[in-house]
């Protein structure tokens, strides 16, 4: 069956679309052929294109995110994909909230996918200055490498 993934984060304007951003990229340089949305578990910036700051990290790593708008997670949404990615323990706690009993996805943090790092949330980083968004860019692009060699195999 033809993998399905979705990133979750609060807003949906910084770490999901970042994460998104990078898993496509590493996606197609791998050649794997994979659904891939985003959403927020929040509606605050629904309809809205990310974060300046995301966009501007990622355009530096040679990824376009500006095109993306944000959404808010849905019950459906565990029906829909195959996979659902968390970027922290909120995230995971609010959508265990709405997932379908009988619903297909597998729900896990995203940086469970990397090694060492098993439980560790990705940071908001919103509210912080660029570093953070580097930050962030680094764990979301580790845990989209570990996740195309998962896929692939
Ligand atoms: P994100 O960051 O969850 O990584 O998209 C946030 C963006 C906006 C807000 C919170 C987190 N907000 O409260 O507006």
């Amino acid at each position: 069956m033809r993998s399905s993934v979705l990133f979750v984060c609060l807003g949906n304007i910084c770490r999901s679309p970042m994460a998104e951003g990078a898993f496509g990229y590493a996606a197609g340089q791998a050649g794997l052929d994979v659904e891939i949305d985003s959403a927020g578990t929040g509606s605050w910036h629904v309809g809205e294109p990310p974060d300046k700051r995301a966009q501007a990290i990622a355009r530096a790593n040679g990824v376009d995110i500006s095109h993306l708008r944000g959404r808010q997670v849905t019950r459906d949404d565990f029906h829909r994909f195959t996979h659902i990615f968390a970027m922290d323990g909120n995230n995971l706690s609010d959508l265990r909230l709405i997932q379908p009993p009988a619903a297909g996805a597998t729900l896990s943090l995203l940086l469970d996918l990397v090694d060492g790092d098993s439980a560790r949330d990705v940071a908001d980083p919103y509210y912080g200055g660029d570093e953070g968004f580097e930050r962030t860019w680094r764990e979301v692009s580790e845990a989209a490498n570990a996740l195309v060699a998962r896929l692939k195999a």
